[in-house]
């Protein structure tokens, strides 16, 4: 019978808060991962079973997924993890959630709907704050203005990201990205520019390669999509010398030492005083030629609403609450289910013309 929960790269920064909030909410998911001595050591200290197996073949990962109903697929970057574990999902009958915020990845796995159907299997992409916020508000922006042409989405530059995410970033942070007339289009990172007001006043925002280019057209349509991160001092110096050195950036030798950089210098991730003191904003806007809509959503810190939103989806989908295909966190359980996250609210400006 196929009714358990896995977690894997448990050992990692983000799944090892996933796996403790899933503790204090008396859930008793598998963890897994390919370091077995690191899981075999969160697994004992919160008194979860575990399983040890790479991604690398994909018998030891069928082996790994017996009796498993979902999958919370946590080991990034996902450009070498998602594949794999997808691919075993749909083999073995398990639905499938990650935490990517990988545009390649969203691509990919919508591409995988057909499959996903076929097999009765919810793939779902963007269960953490990379999309699952922006995505629930592009849905509600949609609901406002139903005919809309044009959607931007805002956020805050985060103030700490993880070792995890630093690597990632390093893959995917050279180049831009834009939905225009319903494709995806490659630009240098911040090409775009605006001021927009995320919730404290006009900001200087430039465009980044949020997954929202890809998840957001799949959950509302809408064929203009930009993704804005709000510039503070020297983020945007930052973003700048990315996009000057873009090409430097993708070379492979230059990529490895930035990954190797990356493993021995970044962090493991924020700690938990600066989860407890942080939070977000987000803003969002829809236009359709005659009106423009702005919303907003306040959030917990980052990496505490990943964990939050990850388990929100995977308990739903272990409760048999799913839809087969590929599903962006929206089209699987609605705008309002950032409503439905501790600390989390939503406001809506008045309608004006566009
Ligand atoms: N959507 C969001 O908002 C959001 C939020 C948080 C994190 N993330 C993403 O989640 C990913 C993990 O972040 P993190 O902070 O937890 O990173 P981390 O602390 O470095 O942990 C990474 C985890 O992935 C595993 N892993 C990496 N490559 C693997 C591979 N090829 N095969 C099997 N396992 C592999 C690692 O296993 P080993 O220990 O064996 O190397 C470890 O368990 C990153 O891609 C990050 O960008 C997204």
């Amino acid at each position: 019978m196929r009714d358990r929960l896995l977690i894997y790269g448990a050992n990692g920064y983000t799944g090892e808060l996933i796996a403790r909030l899933a503790a204090s909410k008396g859930l008793s998911p598998i963890l897994a991962g390919r370091d077995g001595e690191a899981v075999a050591r969160l697994a004992g200290s919160l008194g979860f079973a575990h399983r040890a197996f790479s991604l690398t073949d994909p018998a030891p990962v069928d082996a790994g997924l017996e009796g498993v109903a979902v999958v919370l697929h946590c080991a990034g970057p996902f450009s070498r993890t998602a594949g794999p574990m997808v691919e075993a999902c749909l083999r073995n009958g398990a639905h499938y959630l990650d935490i990517t915020g990988e545009v390649d990845i969203f691509e990919a796995n919508a591409a995988r709907d057909g499959p996903a159907r076929a097999a009765g299997v919810m793939v779902l992409s963007g269960a953490g704050l990379d999309v699952t916020p922006t995505d629930c508000l592009a849905a509600h922006l949609k609901r406002r203005l139903p005919g809309a042409t044009h959607l931007a989405l805002g956020l805050d530059a985060a103030p700490w990201v993880s070792r995890g995410t630093v690597k990632t970033l390093i893959e995917t942070f050279h180049l831009g990205m834009a939905r225009q007339d319903g494709r995806l289009v490659i630009e240098p990172i911040g090409h775009r520019t605006r001021t927009i007001d995320i919730g404290r006043g006009p900001v200087r925002a430039i465009s980044v390669p949020w997954g929202d280019v890809s998840s957001a057209y799949h959950s509302t349509g809408i064929p203009n999509i930009e993704v804005y991160v709000a510039t503070p001092g020297g983020v945007g110096a930052v973003f700048g010398l990315a996009r000057r050195l873009s090409s430097v950036l993708a070379r492979p030798p230059v990529q490895r030492a930035l990954q190797a950089i990356a493993g021995r210098l970044a962090r493991p991730g924020p700690t938990e005083a600066q989860r407890r003191g942080g939070s977000m904003l987000i803003w969002g806007e829809a236009r359709d030629g005659a009106r423009t809509v702005t919303s907003r959503l306040r959030l917990p810190e980052g990496y505490n609403l990943t964990a939050l939103v990850a388990l929100e989806m995977a308990g739903r989908a272990l409760r048999g609450d799913v839809k087969p295909g590929y599903q962006t966190p929206s089209s699987a359980y609605g705008a309002d289910l950032i409503l439905a996250i501790p600390g989390c609210t939503r406001s809506d400006e008045g309608e004006r013309p566009a």
